[in-house]
């Protein structure tokens, strides 16, 4: 029954399909709304320590976990552990979560590709179409159901038939467009100030952009979450992928050539997105305290204003701007879809029914598009029917909007969690050296197996302990109760799995 489950056709069409899915909308939106809230250059630093000591860690664990197995996520984890099986729940139940919310977004990318096609012909949209379509339930429903339409194609097609087909062709067009754009973006008169406030330590306060710097504590929460989403990690999505991938690749070489290329495009999208959104706003007298860099409003207000101001050819870098992200956001939402869909067709091999990918595939993406409707009419809460209008009580960041409510359960609960469950799994219950025999394959490399156990006992479940703080702060508001919970678990998890394993621990690393 196993060859029903589809492999990749090389080794550089699974590569592209890994880095489609990490390269997304936490790349090109994420990253630079995030940069531009957390003080810019000591965020990138920490980003890339926390993507080279805990991102690779984990990528490579899920890369060799899906391999060894087989298996899709539930599956997985039941084949490897017996206190932490049910932790491929929760790597099912976040990528469907954070589909509902993802497929409203890639809608409006559809929409803003729409638009600046109209604008070609006169009257170029500015910043304020994104209150016109959050209020037009007609049209964001619609913008979502075209492009769960794709996805749905795409994902019905097979794993090299269509998820490794379209990321062949997809990564290196949105690699092209992302290389017109930061040309556009950087010759743009005072594009130098928004590329000071990414790279010169300190520009961000000392040039005005934000008032004070965030403690180290709060940019390590931020960095840490948005390193796990633009990663595709702990949502199941790598060890799906993995599960498709033959034996004889190098899992250390994939796993570090995927982080490299995710944190690459972050970049490239950060080079591109905050000069062009400071030059704008420096241009058109806007101090440089009230240019919008953080939040959602960054891609569909004030870069759109930026394609309006722009003169003739604005509609068409807006054209190229929206589907370099609209590629983006299908090549990750695909990866999503395959997690849920790979599911549901191993239980029926396992069961020895007969099942065919195109009805699983479509089954999931009806359901994904009725929650979906539910958060593209909620118009991130502009309708009047968002968790905070029917609890009529605001609590923070999480009841604000539909859309915050998945991503709160997703991103901010399960994923951190997830993560920091699994290096214990692996550093506590089954060991690491389970997983680096799957990860060498036969040829071990003594560095990197010192790195890996190094990290996945220590590092891995640490920092995650501080960024699901981070993001319960982030979420819900308070940052002492926060961390008394985050702290609290991490405590009852490391009780119950590394003392019990503490000899046998010791045991392995003296062999
Ligand atoms: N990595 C994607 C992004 O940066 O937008 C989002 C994502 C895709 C998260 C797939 C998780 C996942 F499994």
């Amino acid at each position: 029954m196993e060859n029903n489950r589809g492999s990749w056709n090389s080794n550089i069409g699974f590569l592209l399909a890994a880095i489609g899915s990490a390269v997304g909308l936490g790349n090109i939106w994420g990253f630079p709304y995030k940069m531009g809230r957390s003080g810019g250059f000591t965020f990138l630093l920490v980003y890339i320590f926390l993507a080279v000591f805990v991102g690779l860690i984990i990528m490579a664990s899920e890369l060799a976990l899906g391999r060894k197995t087989r298996k899709a996520p539930i599956a997985a984890y039941k084949a490897v552990s017996s206190k932490y099986s049910w932790l491929g729940w929760l790597a099912v139940i976040s990528p469907f979560l954070i589909m509902t919310f993802y497929s409203v977004l890639g809608g409006y990318c559809i929409y803003y590709i729409i638009i600046n096609i109209i604008g070609l012909f006169g009257g170029m949209p500015d910043g304020s179409s994104f209150g016109v379509m959050l209020t037009s339930i007609p049209a964001s429903v619609g913008v979502l159901l075209a492009f769960m339409a794709i996805c749905f194609i795409i994902v019905a097609g097979g794993v090299s038939g269509g998820i490794e087909k379209f990321n062949k062709v997809g990564m290196p067009a949105l690699f092209v467009m992302l290389v017109i754009i930061i040309i556009r973006a950087l010759t743009l008169p005072n594009a130098v100030e928004g590329l000071k406030f990414m790279f010169v330590p300190g520009y961000a306060v000392r040039g005005g952009f934000i008032e004070e710097a965030p403690s180290l504590i709060t940019i390590l929460g931020d960095a840490g979450g948005q390193m796990f989403f633009s990663l595709s990690l702990a949502m199941g999505a790598m060890i799906t992928y993995g599960s498709y991938l033959s034996k004889e690749e190098n899992l250390v070489k994939n796993s570090g050539i995927i982080v490299f290329a995710d944190t690459l495009v972050a970049l490239l999208a950060g080079i591109a997105v905050i000069p062009a959104a400071v030059a704008n706003g420096i241009n058109n007298g806007i101090p440089v305290s009230e240019i919008s860099l953080g939040g959602p409003k960054l891609l569909f207000v004030t870069l759109q204003d930026v394609f309006h101001n722009m003169g003739a050819l604005g509609g068409v870098f807006g054209i190229i701007f929206f589907l370099l992200v609209l590629l983006a956001a299908i090549s990750s939402a695909i990866s999503l879809m395959e997690v849920l869909s790979a599911h549901f067709i191993d239980k029926a091999a396992e069961e020895g029914r007969e099942i065919s990918r195109k009805s699983v595939v479509l089954k999931v993406s009806v359901v994904i598009t009725i929650i979906g409707a539910l958060v593209a009419a909620d118009g991130l809460g502009s309708n009047g029917f968002a968790p905070v209008d029917l609890l009529k009580n605001e609590m923070a960041g999480w009841n604000d909007c539909w859309l915050d409510f998945f991503d709160c359960w997703s991103e901010g609960i399960m994923m951190p969690l997830g993560a920091m469950l699994m290096a214990l799994m692996i550093g506590g219950e089954i060991g690491p050296k389970v997983m680096l025999d799957e990860i060498h394959n036969g040829e071990h490399s003594p560095f990197f197996s010192r790195f890996y156990r190094f990290c996945v006992i220590y590092i891995v479940p640490a920092v995650m302990c501080l960024v699901l703080a981070g993001q319960l702060t982030g979420f819900f508001g308070n940052q002492i109760v926060s961390y008394i919970i985050s702290a609290v678990c991490f405590i009852i998890f490391t009780y119950h799995t590394l003392i019990p394993d503490w000899k046998k621990l010791g045991q392995e690393g003296n062999e």
